[in-house]
């Protein structure tokens, strides 16, 4: 016959109140809300390099992925606090805002990317790792996220070489990328 696990025995409320995350998932969550605010300040930092070479297309598409990079921030915190932990927030530094080519300020957006997914890997793996099984699902987003964001920065770089030197293709491409929502 069923019976309930001695685990659930007399448990009417969890006394802490917040279902807390793991120990080391909360902490890698926590530096990662420094991080995607960190990913915001290098995406706004290509954004001032493509508006100082009169590419507002590039410079636009730069700024909607940098806002998409605080909502990530705040989904962190948000889930942070939800689960009863103080967010705490680590110092960015200084940003490049000059590059050597468009070509060289996207590569630099992939290769943070592809940072990004190793950090966020390393949380899914934590949650596991501690039974933390809501963490485990709220991360399930971004892992799918990275897939997705990957994958448009390396399209970029391709589209950014088939341009190669030819300006008015570069023209074309920038008033392409004005149009991202
Ligand atoms: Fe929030 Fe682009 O990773």
């Amino acid at each position: 016959m069923w019976s309930i696990g001695s685990s659930l025995k007399g448990i009417i409320y969890r006394k802490e109140g917040k279902m807390k995350p793991g120990k080391k998932t909360g902490e890698l969550m926590n530096v990662q809300v420094t991080q995607e605010f960190l990913a915001a300040y290098k995406y706004f930092g290509m954004a001032a390099y493509f508006d100082s070479q009169s590419l507002q297309g590039f410079a636009h598409w730069m700024k909607v992925q940098a806002k998409e990079e605080l909502s990530h921030a705040m989904k962190f915190y948000e889930h942070l606090h939800d689960r009863g932990s103080t967010v705490s927030l680590g110092s960015i530094e200084k940003q490049e805002t000059n590059f050597a080519s468009a070509l060289a300020a996207v590569q630099e957006a992939l290769a943070h990317e592809q940072r990004v997914t190793i950090l966020i890997n390393a949380i899914a793996e934590a949650s596991e790792q501690e039974k933390d099984y809501p963490s485990r699902n709220f991360i399930g987003w971004f892992i799918a996220e990275q897939v997705e964001e990957e994958s448009s920065a390396y399209l970029l770089i391709e589209q950014v070489k088939m341009v190669g030197e030819s300006k008015p293709s570069l023209l074309m491409l920038d008033r392409k990328l004005a149009k991202r929502e």
